[in-house]
């Protein structure tokens, strides 16, 4: 696969075709709405906007589904953790009944789409569970049993065996809900939306939008004009809207393995710390999705340990035969709970967005297509006042908003602090690296597995930020606000669009400061 996380590729990714939609061909285009992602969001967007009848285009920067969507757990669930309980506190009994209905619409969406459109993604209903192996958790499931009824879901408080080689203290069960393999779920959409007018582009970096009648799309290879433009990048490259200050970045891990016995039967989430998550491959089959770990992007020294930890736990609780795949993922985290979906800014008509989904995109990503193709054809969406992306913080979100910004705050200048202390880039073996600051500018160095040495600036290009190390996937990840760079600078993961500047060394010892 092409994918430029290839470090790790997921199982999905391994197991699902290469695509070859064309790059942009510059020819100035326009479309009634193009749809800068093409991940699941992007790509269930488009796909609900051309079946009420637009013209789309979808740019995406590398292949469809190869960033986060190609690296998730895959669980098309409306039971999100602990969340129903949460949200009646925060946004009242209501507030979590629109959650929970729009959720629940999303799976049907999805099952109605695989039906019509014939897409072989093994989808296929389980039971969701969220369980705790603690006495003392137990009242935190009771609670969110009772949450998820009053919220319209059809909830149940179960103990004991829920189909995992240990027992459970308590767990709340939702019947009905999905799997399935994101990636030919995402091709099958792709394949749908391309043609007759509409198009799915690859390798075709979006650098701006301005917002006009029609907005003009500038990408890498020409500019693109539509009435409307939906970014549905994870967190937006565009500024506007400040969604790089309401949501905070978080990497988390996962493995596939292959059982001596046949995988647990259902999808589970635990409460408890650290939070583990399984799922079968298939139904009645051997292999399983383990996954865990989660921090946030950029602010773990060492993060091939957390794939350590999770292997660990793999074999202790399941008579493992093989691990055959290991993968990471980042997720945009909301301070209240809800993703933001809807307009760019208040004064933006013609510019949506959808974004913060909290590691629950399957579902969300659907969310975001139902509201959004409302908002662009006109009309009401029983959702959109909910997820409106520029609602007020409740007042239980507002501390997290001021944490959240002031851990970007210390990140900023505590990590112009340590680059300073760091030693020579000379003292860099293979496969290691490190922040420098040499001739009074911050440099990221990276020494590869055959002795060369890789240096790019180590100032994020969205805001400024510095960049750090991530062992495991031998990325350099933005601890602010998630932006990706590989180890040779290009832009992974965006906000940034542009990659680290590359840095011509030639004495390491005599330019070190
Ligand atoms: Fe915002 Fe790096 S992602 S400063």
């Amino acid at each position: 696969m092409g994918t430029l996380e290839e470090t790790n590729p997921s199982y999905w990714v391994a197991t699902s075709p290469e695509t070859a939609f064309p790059r942009y061909g510059g020819a100035g285009e326009t479309v009634d709405v193009a749809v800068v992602g093409g991940g699941i969001t992007g790509l269930a967007i488009a796909h609900s906007l051309k079946r009420a009848g637009l013209r789309v285009a979808v740019l995406e920067a590398n292949r469809v589904a190869s960033g986060v969507t190609g690296y998730t757990t895959a669980k098309v669930s409306s039971l999100h953790g602990l969340t129903y309980a949460r949200l009646a506190k925060s946004l009242g009994e209501d507030g979590a009944a629109v959650y929970a209905g729009a959720n629940q619409q999303a799976i049907e969406l999805v099952a109605g789409w695989v039906g019509e459109l014939a897409i072989e993604c093994d989808f296929e209903r389980l039971p969701a569970f969220t369980y705790t192996e603690s006495v003392e958790g137990s009242s935190d499931i009771e609670a969110e049993v009772a949450a998820a009824q009053a919220a319209g879901l059809a909830a149940e408080l179960v103990e004991g065996d829920i189909g995992l080689p240990w027992p459970v203290a308590a767990a709340v069960r939702l019947d009905d809900q999905a799997q399935f393999h994101p990636r030919r779920y995402c091709i099958g959409l792709a394949q749908a939306i391309d043609g007759d007018g509409s198009f799915v582009f690859e390798q075709t970096r979006v650098t701006d939008v301005d917002q006009g009648d029609p907005c003009v799309v500038t990408t890498e290879h020409g500019e693109l004009r539509a009435d409307h433009v939906v970014l549905a990048t994870q967190l937006p490259f565009l500024d506007r809207g400040g969604f790089f200050a309401k949501t905070h970045p978080e990497r988390s891990y996962a493995l596939s393995a292959r059982l001596e016995g046949p995988a647990p039967a259902g999808m589970y989430l635990s409460s408890d710390s650290p939070t583990r998550s399984v799922r079968p491959i298939r139904a009645g089959g051997d292999e399983v999705i383990l996954g865990g770990e989660g921090h946030k992007t950029g602010q773990d020294d060492d993060t091939e340990q957390r794939y350590r930890v999770l292997e660990e736990w793999a074999r202790e609780r399941f008579d493992v035969r093989s691990i055959d795949h290991r993968w990471s993922a980042q997720d945009y985290m909301p301070v209240d709970e809800v993703p933001y979906i809807g307009k760019l800014t208040r004064t933006s008509p013609n510019v949506h967005v959808a974004t913060g989904f909290k590691k629950w995109g399957m579902t969300h990503a659907h969310v975001a297509a139902m509201i959004l193709t409302d908002e662009i054809v006109g009309l009401h969406s029983p959702f959109a006042s909910l997820y409106d992306a520029h609602r007020g913080t409740p007042v239980s979100g507002a501390k997290p908003l001021v944490k959240e910004n002031l851990n970007v705050a210390k990140r900023f200048l505590g990590d112009r602090v340590s680059a300073m202390r760091a030693r020579s880039i000379d003292h860099l073996s293979a496969g290691q690296a490190g922040v420098f600051t040499l001739g009074g500018k911050r440099v990221a160095a990276y020494r590869d597995d055959e002795g060369a040495l890789q240096c790019v600036s180590a100032t994020c290009t969205h805001l400024g930020c510095l960049v750090a190390w991530n062992t495991a996937e031998r990325t350099w990840d933005c601890p602010c606000h998630g932006s990706r760079f590989g180890c040779d600078g290009r832009v992974i993961n965006g906000p940034a669009v542009d990659d680290l500047e590359p840095v011509v060394i030639d004495d390491p010892i005599a330019e070190e400061d």
